[in-house]
């Protein structure tokens, strides 16, 4: 396992970590993401399979003493998952001009409840959207939680990192959960939760 340390970010003792994580890394962030995005949202095996290959990075925020403060997964999309976005985004009016372009995607990011509003969510989103463009991504997508509580959502991160809104699509992630059955902390076993999917463009 390699971990790296790349930043330190806004607050002081706090470090980035990403390269692929060991199995008790694995579980650690799991549990952390799972606990604000819904109980079985990400699996252990997820996170091992998103840093197997070159495609994905699991980014991951620590304190001096080595707590776990957040988390964040991006990936690069392939073909299947690029179509099955664009047909969405088709269905809700928005053709998205992303032909022949290399798509990546951050899925997830979580800080944990008492070190929101540091920073650290954005700190961690630049090194998801760095490992992105190295990787040859020519745009970002994020599809961002519309929750009715205000703190439950990265919309306005990404806006001031400068992504775009694309579309808001109701009950986004309900066939995710028929296949994955994850438990949703607003809707439980039958999630209706939307999303408002986001992209940036790095220039040519
Ligand atoms: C979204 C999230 C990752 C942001 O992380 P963060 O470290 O608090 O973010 P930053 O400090 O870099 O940026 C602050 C922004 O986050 C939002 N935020 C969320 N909770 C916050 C809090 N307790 N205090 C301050 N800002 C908070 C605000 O919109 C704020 O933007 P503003 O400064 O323009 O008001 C974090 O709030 C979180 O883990 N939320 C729960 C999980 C979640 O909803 N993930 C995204 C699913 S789409």
């Amino acid at each position: 396992m390699t971990t790296t340390a790349i930043r330190r970010p806004t607050a002081s003792n706090v470090n980035l970590h990403v390269g692929a994580p060991g199995p008790a890394v694995a579980t650690e962030t799991a549990a952390l993401l799972n606990e604000s995005l819904g109980s079985g949202f990400v699996r252990v095996s997820d996170l091992a399979e998103l840093t197997a290959g070159r495609g994905g990075v699991l980014v991951r925020a620590r304190n001096r003493p080595g707590q776990l403060l957040g988390a964040a997964t991006a990936r690069v999309l392939g073909r299947e998952s690029v179509d099955a976005l664009r047909d969405r985004l088709s269905r809700a009016g928005i053709e998205a001009g992303w032909d022949g372009h290399r798509v990546g995607e951050l899925k997830s990011i979580v800080v944990a409840p008492t070190a929101r509003g540091m920073g650290l969510g954005t700190d961690m989103l630049a090194a998801s959207i760095d490992f992105l463009k190295a990787s040859g991504c020519r745009y970002v997508v994020s599809a961002s939680w519309v929750s009715a509580d205000p703190e439950q959502s990265s919309l306005r991160m990404l806006e001031r990192a400068g992504f775009a809104r694309m579309a808001t699509i109701p009950a986004f992630w309900a066939d995710d959960q028929d296949a994955a059955g994850y438990l949703c902390p607003e809707c439980g076993a039958q999630c209706a939760c939307a999303a408002t999917v986001l992209v940036l463009k790095f220039d040519a």
